[in-house]
């Protein structure tokens, strides 16, 4: 057997809720079985920022690079609370680490569980996965403000591009198709607006389909997209999108799937240059931190994806059926149930 080292940041808000329930459920999977994790905590975050004024010092990261894989909560401060800049530890930690560990396909599946209630009248079957690209965008922080507080103010936010960044979250998309049994991809871009962008990825799309003669693909505009995760969702097999569309894109598509309690990420490095990190796609929800309101399911089911990541498929497999016979039998019990009992209950179908 293997020993993973895995380092652990909880962060901020319904963060360290969520870890707790996802680290039982490692702890247990894991536990007896021939492959061994050993768990490191980082504490990082706007608590940690607080204390210390570091987002993320380059030892921690250093440090953190030596690990096999990161299991993250969540960061961000609640929205009244003036002493932390807006935004500072999602850029400064969250996108610092996704971009240093070079995290790019950020790989968000969605599905609907039976038994869980869509908000939708007619949600069918929905069974997709969204490739977000992770590393560039308009998330680079490629901008500027001059004029600044002016009435002549000029801000800009440029977005990143590259034909080797498209390349292969787009590669990454065909591959992820080919082994699905729909072999779909859908591109979702603006290029009737984002001319230059629009067409690097229309352009790479089609010259890797022409590799995957066995992948269908169509093209759909961010806009019309949400109209079609409205109307017709099981229409989505694989969407691979930018950075920027596939974070909106991927709320929308937890809200119908039942909730982005439910909807778990990995930021993946695919060429394994680095770790790569696991985390819920939600936020810190300050709005019900500390009351164990938080649906730790999302936290633990990004846990499954770390094991599949680590080659451990029978354990991640082992996970989701927990967590699948667990949704089934939840109906009203949902709003009801503590974070705690929830993961608890998915221990005990491990069992
Ligand atoms: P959010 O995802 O934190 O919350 C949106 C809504 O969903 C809230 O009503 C919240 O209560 C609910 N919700 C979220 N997770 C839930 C769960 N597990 N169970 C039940 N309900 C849940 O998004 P937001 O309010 O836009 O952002 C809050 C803070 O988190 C901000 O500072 C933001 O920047 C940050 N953020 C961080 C991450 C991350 O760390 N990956 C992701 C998104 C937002
Ligand atoms: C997410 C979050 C982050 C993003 C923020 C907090 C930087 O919304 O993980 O979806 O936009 O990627
Ligand atoms: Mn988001």
């Amino acid at each position: 057997g293997n020993v993973f080292e895995i380092a652990v940041i909880p962060g901020d808000g319904i963060g360290p809720e969520v870890v707790a329930e996802a680290v039982k459920v490692l702890n247990f999977v894991t536990n007896g079985s021939e492959n061994k994790v050993n768990l490191t905590e980082y504490k990082l975050g706007a608590e940690h920022w607080l204390q210390t004024g570091e987002t993320l010092p380059d030892e921690t990261l250093e440090a953190l690079k030596k690990h096999d894989a990161i299991l993250f909560g969540a960061v961000g401060a609640a929205p009244g609370d003036t002493r932390i800049p807006s935004g500072l530890i999602e850029r400064e930690m969250l996108l610092k680490l996704r971009f240093s560990l070079d995290h790019y396909v950020n790989l968000r599946p969605s599905k609907l569980y039976p038994g869980i209630e869509s908000p939708l009248a007619n949600p069918g079957e929905i069974d997709f996965i969204v490739v977000r690209e992770g590393t560039e965008g308009p998330y680079v922080g490629n901008g500027g403000s001059v004029r600044t507080g002016t009435e002549h103010e000029i801000a800009t936010e440029v977005s990143i591009n590259t034909a080797y960044g498209v390349e292969r979250v787009v590669r990454d998309a065909f591959a992820r198709a080919s082994k699905r049994e729909r072999k779909h991809v859908t591109l979702v871009h603006k290029h009737n607006v984002l001319v230059h962008a629009g067409h690097l990825w229309r352009r790479t799309v089609e010259a890797v389909a022409s590799e995957y003669p066995e992948v269908t693909h169509d093209y759909l505009h961010v806009d019309a997209a949400t109209i079609f995760m409205t109307t017709d969702p099981s229409r989505f097999d694989v969407i691979v999108t930018d950075n920027l569309f596939g974070d909106i894109l991927t709320d929308q598509a937890g809200a119908i799937t039942g909730g982005i309690g439910l909807s778990a990420s990995g930021n993946i490095n695919m060429d394994r240059t680095y770790p790569s990190m696991f985390e819920p796609v939600h936020g810190s929800a300050p709005d019900i931190a500390g009351q164990q309101k938080a649906d730790p399911t999302a936290a633990i089911l990004s846990v499954a994806l770390m094991l599949d990541h680590l080659g451990l498929s029978a354990e991640a497999r082992t996970v989701e059926q927990a967590v699948e016979k667990e949704i089934t039998s939840r109906q009203e019990l949902t709003d009801h149930r503590t974070t705690r009992e929830i993961g608890d209950a998915i221990v005990s179908l491990l069992a």
